[in-house]
C-alpha cells in the first residue's frame, strides 16, 4: 500500500515535481492525496492537477485569523486521509496549535544547514557570512519557525565568485534528492520523530542524517 501525504506549497513547486516524478518512476512509494497552497495561482497547483492530484487553493485573506484559515486548511488535509505532511516551498508560518495537532507528521525542507540561517534569503547569508559549505535541510515542524528536529542535510560546497542565484540553482538539486529521500525513509518507517528527537531505525540521531552521492540517508 502507498504511503498517503498531502504536500503544501506556496509557487514555483520544484520540490512537488520532484516528488512526482519519484513516485512515477517507481521509487516512491507514496500516494499525493492533496496539494494545497495559499496562492490559487501557485504553479505547485497547476502540475498537481495535471497529474490528476485533487489540489485546494485558499485564500487567507477570507479568513478573518490565521488560526481560522490553518483550521481549514488542515481540516481539509486531514479529510484527505494524508499522514504526512510535507511543506514544500510553503511560505506561511502556520499557527502553532495547529502544528501541535500533527506531532511527527509534518516536514519542511529548508535551503540552509540548520540551525544557520532559519527564515528568508538563507543563500545570500552564507555567501556574505563568507562560509564554504552550504546545504539544505529537512525537518520535523514544530511551532519555532525552522526549529524542528533535523532528520537529514544536503551539503555543497561554495565556489569563489559564486552568485546568490548560482548558489541557489546548484542547492535546488539536492533539496529535491534530500526531500524525496526523507520522504521515501518516513514511508517506509526507518525515520520517524518521538518526543522532539528523530529516531532512525529506533535509535535517536545526535546529528542530522547525511544525503550522499547515490541520493541515499547515510548516519554522520
Ligand atoms: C525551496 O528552496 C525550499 O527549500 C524553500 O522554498 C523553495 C521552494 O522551491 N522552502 P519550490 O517551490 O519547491 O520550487
Amino acid at each position: 500500500m502507498s504511503f498517503p501525504i498531502a504536500v503544501l506549497a506556496s509557487g514555483r513547486g520544484s520540490n512537488l515535481a520532484a516528488l512526482i516524478d519519484a513516485r512515477a518512476a517507481g521509487g516512491l512509494q507514496i500516494d499525493i492525496v492533496l496539494v494545497a497552497s495559499d496562492k490559487a495561482e501557485a504553479p505547485a497547483l497547476r502540475n498537481a492537477e495535471a497529474h490528476a492530484i485533487p489540489t485546494l487553493g485558499l485564500d487567507p485573506k477570507s479568513f478573518a485569523s490565521r488560526r481560522e484559515f490553518d483550521e481549514a486548511l488542515f481540516a481539509n488535509v486531514a479529510a484527505s486521509g494524508a499522514q504526512l505532511v510535507v511543506l514544500a516551498g510553503y511560505m506561511r508560518i502556520i499557527d502553532a496549535g495547529v502544528i501541535a495537532q500533527w506531532p511527527g507528521r509534518m516536514i519542511n525542507i529548508h535551503p540552509s544547514l540548520l540551525p544557520k540561517y532559519p527564515g528568508l534569503h538563507t543563500h545570500r547569508r552564507a555567501l556574505k557570512a563568507g562560509d564554504l559549505q552550504h546545504g539544505a535541510s529537512v525537518h520535523f515542524v514544530s511551532a519555532e519557525l525552522d526549529g524542528g528536529p533535523v532528520i537529514a542535510q544536503a551539503h555543497i560546497d561554495i565556489h569563489p565568485g559564486d552568485t546568490e542565484d548560482a548558489l541557489a540553482a546548484r542547492l535546488l538539486s539536492q533539496e529535491h534528492r534530500l526531500l524525496v529521500a526523507c520522504v521515501d525513509a518516513i514511508a517506509r518507517g526507518t525515520v520517524r520523530e518521538h518526543d522532539g528527537t528523530v529516531l532512525f531505525n529506533g535509535a535517536p540521531l545526535s546529528m542530522p542524517l547525511r544525503l550522499n552521492a547515490s541520493g541515499s540517508l547515510i548516519a554522520p
